[in-house]
């Protein structure tokens, strides 16, 4: 992957909770690149730091809860040191985010075919009547029946299944040169989710869109991304092309996701042991060692330093085949 590829740039990003005298570390250093018209899918458990992180690319963090270092280059520009009106008109136009929560993120008092023609009239030079008429065509490409009828509704009258369509049909209308995408297809049915899919496929293709593609299921990822990074305790665990992590994972606790779902695996299933654990939960060494089954004494002296299978393939566990490096590659 060339250098001048490179859309946006995650260097050892920290994310800290501001509780009290000390805060509580959330997203620790990581280090992520999505390059053009690839995606990048980022998995992990519940609680390990997947949505925080989306949350802080698009600086929708609350700046008196979490506090943020480290770099978030969007085609070498640092948004960390943008100021809220360059960041408004970021958001939108060249990134987009579809979040996991449909509900929160539309403003009831409005119908959902005002959500549409505002953002597209803000954020392009589209008139009234041709933002509505894209409206439509998405709506229908979503797959949402009656999409006239639905262009009237206030958010209220819709389900969440309807409303996380809406979301995505909004964010994918205006081509974003980046698209965030937090668990987008989780509430959704199997037919529709194979739909959205397939419209992220078509866009990536298309405009060359750059997509960050946030879940909990490996299976989702494995269809659409390029490459996966896992995330565990906030942080970046392994990182590699999908088809060399589907075949090769390196990571215990990678090894561990692939064994637990049946796609991939014509065996016995195998829950992963133990629970995910809290953010508050004190720990020492490598942050899997206490649900690793291969973790022995030097696992608990270690510093995550990754190691480097292959260019493309990097893992952070002591006992991976590899070369040990002091910082991160993308
Ligand atoms: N507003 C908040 N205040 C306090 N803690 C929070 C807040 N938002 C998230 N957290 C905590 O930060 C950690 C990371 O949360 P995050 O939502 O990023 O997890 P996630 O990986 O997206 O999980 P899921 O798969 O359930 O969506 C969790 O421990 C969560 O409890
Ligand atoms: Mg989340």
């Amino acid at each position: 992957m060339k250098k001048k590829d490179i859309v946006l740039d995650i260097k050892k990003l920290n994310i800290e909770l501001q509780t009290g005298a000390n805060g509580i570390p959330v997203v620790k250093k990581i280090d992520l690149r999505l390059y053009l018209g690839k995606t990048l899918g980022l998995i992990g458990e519940s609680g390990c730091g997947k949505s925080v992180t989306s949350l802080s690319i698009l600086r929708l963090l609350d700046a008196k809860v979490w506090n943020l270092s480290g770099e978030l280059l969007l085609k070498g520009k640092n948004l960390m040191q943008m100021s809220h009106e360059d960041m408004r008109r970021i958001r939108g136009k060249e990134m987009a985010m579809i979040t996991q929560n449909p509900m929160i993120s539309f403003n009831p008092l409005i119908t959902i075919g005002k959500h549409f023609t505002e953002t597209l009239i803000t954020h392009t030079k589209m008139r009234q009547k041709e933002a509505a008429k894209v409206g439509i065509e998405m709506l229908q490409r979503m797959g949402l029946q009656n999409a006239h009828k639905l262009m009237d509704l206030y958010p209220f009258q819709c389900s969440g299944g309807m409303l996380q369509r809406v979301m995505i049909a909004i964010a994918l209308s205006m081509s974003p040169a980046v698209l965030i995408a937090d668990e987008p297809t989780t509430s959704l049915d199997v037919t529709i989710q194979h739909q959205i899919i397939c419209q992220m496929i078509d866009l990536k293709r298309k405009y060359d869109t750059s997509i960050l593609f946030i879940s909990h299921d490996l299976g989702v990822i494995a269809r659409i991304a390029d490459e996966v990074a896992v995330m565990y305790r906030g942080y970046i665990v392994e990182k590699a092309p999908v088809e060399v992590l589907l075949k090769n994972p390196q990571h215990p606790y990678t090894q561990a996701l692939i064994l637990s779902k049946p796609a991939f695996q014509k065996r016995r299933l195998e829950a992963i042991k133990g629970a995910p654990p809290r953010i508050t939960e004190k720990y020492q060494g490598c942050p899997f060692a206490d649900r690793c089954e291969y973790a022995h004494n030097r696992c608990l002296q270690y510093d995550m330093a990754p190691k480097i299978i292959d260019p493309l393939h990097q893992v952070c566990c002591i006992q991976a085949r590899g070369i040990e490096v002091n910082a991160c590659i993308s």
